[in-house]
């Protein structure tokens, strides 16, 4: 019995929490899309490649293998995971993330992980182009000053000197960017079922999501 769980929504809605809890509860594979975008504008900034230059960026991802374990990235072998939530990754991401080629072959190595695995995915299109035909799917959202203050709870929790406004500014912005561009912007699909999360403790959500994800296991088991 193969099961497949998309979840999207906005930065900072806590999608990756949650996925990670459910991913261990229900025994399903977590892949962060997001993290695979982040590992795309990590390697081209290293080399200096820049969101325009196209056939570079295709070229760096093609000849560059993805692979998650235990919730962690690993790019070519190297264990990326704390590498790609730095600043200048998070700030530049949107920008790679909108071009039409760099999502085309993100997308294929999602689609494909997705063929042979039960998987909990999260990012911004799964429910619509990563796996439409996906068991659960579900819109995790948030007040964008709520996803401000975890972010700056976050950052502060690991000593980082931080600017509650800023991060809230590079929010809005982000949610801009993911929400207006053309190539699968952030939507919420027809099917998906909305969780907004701003008042809601992890425990609490969890428990939501788990009833729908239980009811779809038992229907596949069917
Ligand atoms: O979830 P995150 O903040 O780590 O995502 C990083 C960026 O990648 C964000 O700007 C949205 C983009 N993204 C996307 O366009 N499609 C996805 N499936 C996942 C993330």
């Amino acid at each position: 019995m193969k099961i497949s769980v998309a979840i999207d929504g906005p930065a900072g809605a806590g999608k990756s929490t949650i996925a990670k809890i459910l991913s261990k509860k229900f025994n399903l594979n977590y892949i962060d899309t997001g993290a695979m975008y982040r590992g795309v504008t990590l390697l081209a900034q290293r080399k200096g490649i820049n969101p325009e230059e196209i056939e570079e960026l295709c070229k760096l991802i093609k000849s560059s293998e993805f692979y998650f374990l235990k919730d962690k990235l690993f790019i070519n072998g190297e264990d990326v995971s704390e590498e790609i939530r730095n600043v200048e990754v998070t700030n530049k991401v949107s920008l790679y993330a909108a071009v039409e080629e760099v999502r085309e072959l993100l997308v294929d190595i999602q689609k494909n992980i997705s063929k042979n695995y039960s998987v909990i995915m999260d990012g911004r299109d799964i429910g619509a182009i990563v796996l439409p035909e996906a068991n659960v799917k579900f819109f995790i959202t948030a007040s964008p000053e709520i996803r401000a203050k975890r972010r700056y709870k976050e950052l502060t929790r690991k000593n980082k000197i931080v600017e509650y406004e800023n991060i809230l500014q590079e929010i809005i912005k982000r949610d801009y960017i993911d929400s207006n561009r053309e190539i699968n912007p952030l939507r919420k699909v027809e099917d998906a079922i909305e969780i907004d999360t701003s008042s809601l403790c992890i425990d609490e959500i969890v428990e939501q999501m788990s009833i729908y994800i239980e009811k779809a296991i038992e229907s596949v088991g069917d």
